[in-house]
Protein backbone atom coordinates (compact mmCIF):
# COMPACT_ATOMS: atom_id res chain seq x y z
CA UNK A 1 0.00 0.00 0.00
CA UNK A 2 1.40 3.40 -0.50
CA UNK A 3 0.62 6.67 0.85
CA UNK A 4 1.76 9.86 0.32
CA UNK A 5 2.39 12.25 3.29
CA UNK A 6 3.70 16.20 2.61
CA UNK A 7 6.28 17.62 4.26
CA UNK A 8 6.13 20.79 6.17
CA UNK A 9 7.34 23.90 4.06
CA UNK A 10 10.20 24.76 6.32
CA UNK A 11 12.02 21.91 5.14
CA UNK A 12 11.38 23.50 1.28
CA UNK A 13 14.68 25.55 2.42
CA UNK A 14 17.73 26.22 -0.22
CA UNK A 15 20.64 27.08 1.13
CA UNK A 16 21.85 30.12 0.09
CA UNK A 17 25.67 28.79 -0.31
CA UNK A 18 23.74 25.56 -2.07
CA UNK A 19 22.39 27.93 -5.10
CA UNK A 20 25.70 30.00 -5.45
CA UNK A 21 27.59 26.49 -5.25
CA UNK A 22 25.83 25.36 -7.98
CA UNK A 23 24.79 21.89 -5.83
CA UNK A 24 21.85 22.27 -8.36
CA UNK A 25 21.89 19.90 -11.47
CA UNK A 26 19.90 19.28 -14.32
CA UNK A 27 19.85 15.59 -14.80
CA UNK A 28 18.99 14.22 -19.07
CA UNK A 29 17.20 11.09 -19.26
CA UNK A 30 19.06 9.86 -16.17
CA UNK A 31 22.45 9.85 -17.70
CA UNK A 32 24.85 10.63 -15.20
CA UNK A 33 27.15 12.09 -17.72
CA UNK A 34 24.09 14.47 -19.22
CA UNK A 35 24.42 16.26 -16.20
CA UNK A 36 23.88 19.82 -16.19
CA UNK A 37 23.85 22.76 -14.17
CA UNK A 38 20.46 24.00 -13.52
CA UNK A 39 19.56 27.52 -14.44
CA UNK A 40 17.22 29.70 -13.37
CA UNK A 41 16.20 28.63 -9.61
CA UNK A 42 15.75 31.49 -7.29
CA UNK A 43 14.08 31.34 -4.08
CA UNK A 44 11.39 34.33 -2.82
CA UNK A 45 11.35 35.51 0.61
CA UNK A 46 8.52 33.14 1.31
CA UNK A 47 11.02 30.28 1.21
CA UNK A 48 9.28 28.70 -2.16
CA UNK A 49 11.60 27.77 -4.71
CA UNK A 50 10.83 28.97 -8.26
CA UNK A 51 12.41 26.44 -11.15
CA UNK A 52 11.75 28.07 -14.61
CA UNK A 53 10.60 25.96 -16.92
CA UNK A 54 12.02 27.39 -20.01
CA UNK A 55 15.85 27.43 -19.07
CA UNK A 56 15.42 23.81 -18.02
CA UNK A 57 14.21 22.24 -20.99
CA UNK A 58 15.49 18.90 -19.90
CA UNK A 59 11.98 18.68 -17.60
CA UNK A 60 10.52 18.75 -20.50
CA UNK A 61 11.22 14.97 -21.31
CA UNK A 62 9.60 12.33 -18.78
CA UNK A 63 13.18 11.36 -16.23
CA UNK A 64 14.24 15.01 -16.74
CA UNK A 65 15.11 16.25 -12.89
CA UNK A 66 16.45 19.06 -11.12
CA UNK A 67 18.24 17.71 -8.30
CA UNK A 68 18.49 20.92 -5.67
CA UNK A 69 20.51 20.01 -2.29
CA UNK A 70 18.50 21.49 0.41
CA UNK A 71 20.33 23.32 4.10
CA UNK A 72 18.63 20.47 5.75
CA UNK A 73 21.14 18.06 3.87
CA UNK A 74 18.66 16.17 2.21
CA UNK A 75 17.50 16.98 -1.70
CA UNK A 76 15.02 17.79 -3.44
CA UNK A 77 13.74 16.50 -6.57
CA UNK A 78 11.21 18.22 -9.42
CA UNK A 79 10.79 15.57 -11.77
CA UNK A 80 8.72 15.06 -14.99
CA UNK A 81 6.98 11.72 -14.83
CA UNK A 82 4.54 12.07 -17.51
CA UNK A 83 3.48 14.98 -19.87
CA UNK A 84 1.85 17.99 -19.08
CA UNK A 85 1.45 20.33 -16.30
CA UNK A 86 0.40 17.23 -13.90
CA UNK A 87 3.27 15.48 -15.05
CA UNK A 88 5.67 17.34 -12.92
CA UNK A 89 6.33 15.77 -9.45
CA UNK A 90 8.47 17.76 -6.27
CA UNK A 91 9.82 14.87 -4.24
CA UNK A 92 11.64 14.54 -0.94
CA UNK A 93 14.59 11.97 -1.84
CA UNK A 94 15.27 10.56 1.58
CA UNK A 95 13.97 7.06 1.26
CA UNK A 96 11.05 5.96 3.24
CA UNK A 97 12.57 3.00 5.04
CA UNK A 98 15.88 4.55 6.67
CA UNK A 99 16.25 7.95 4.95
CA UNK A 100 19.46 7.31 2.38
CA UNK A 101 19.36 9.47 -0.70
CA UNK A 102 17.88 7.72 -3.37
CA UNK A 103 19.36 7.53 -6.82
CA UNK A 104 17.98 7.85 -10.26
CA UNK A 105 18.46 4.61 -12.45
CA UNK A 106 16.32 3.62 -15.05
CA UNK A 107 13.74 5.74 -14.50
CA UNK A 108 13.22 4.76 -11.10
CA UNK A 109 14.55 6.13 -7.88
CA UNK A 110 16.35 3.10 -6.41
CA UNK A 111 17.55 3.25 -2.92
CA UNK A 112 21.17 1.86 -2.39
CA UNK A 113 21.01 0.61 1.57
CA UNK A 114 18.47 -1.91 0.98
CA UNK A 115 16.76 -1.71 -2.66
CA UNK A 116 14.06 -0.03 -2.21
CA UNK A 117 12.67 1.19 -5.82
CA UNK A 118 10.00 4.12 -6.48
CA UNK A 119 8.16 5.13 -9.55
CA UNK A 120 9.27 8.27 -11.10
CA UNK A 121 6.18 10.25 -9.83
CA UNK A 122 7.56 8.74 -6.42
CA UNK A 123 5.11 6.05 -6.08
CA UNK A 124 6.48 2.88 -4.07
CA UNK A 125 7.28 0.36 -6.29
CA UNK A 126 9.51 -1.99 -4.36
CA UNK A 127 10.34 -2.04 -0.01
CA UNK A 128 11.68 -2.60 2.30
CA UNK A 129 10.47 0.73 2.49
CA UNK A 130 6.38 0.82 3.08
CA UNK A 131 5.15 4.71 1.95
CA UNK A 132 5.89 6.76 -0.83
CA UNK A 133 8.44 9.25 -1.11
CA UNK A 134 7.26 12.52 -0.09
CA UNK A 135 6.19 15.32 -2.13
CA UNK A 136 6.42 18.86 -2.00
CA UNK A 137 3.22 20.89 -2.56
CA UNK A 138 3.93 22.00 -6.30
CA UNK A 139 2.15 24.95 -8.29
CA UNK A 140 3.26 24.58 -12.04
CA UNK A 141 2.62 27.36 -14.67
CA UNK A 142 3.41 27.85 -18.52
CA UNK A 143 6.84 29.23 -17.09
CA UNK A 144 7.97 27.95 -14.14
CA UNK A 145 7.30 25.34 -10.86
CA UNK A 146 6.58 27.03 -7.62
CA UNK A 147 7.83 24.70 -4.76
CA UNK A 148 6.54 25.16 -1.21
S1 LIG B 1 17.04 3.16 3.66
FE1 LIG B 1 16.18 2.91 1.71
S2 LIG B 1 15.64 0.83 1.58
FE2 LIG B 1 16.47 1.08 3.56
Amino acid sequence: MTTESKPSLAKVQVGRRALLCGIATLSLGFLPDAAEAATGITQGKDGKIHIDLKKNKGLAKVGGAVVLGLADGSSLALVRSAAGTNGLNALNLSCTHNGVTVMEQDKKWICPAHGSQFALNGKLVNGPARSALMKYPLKVTSSEAIIG
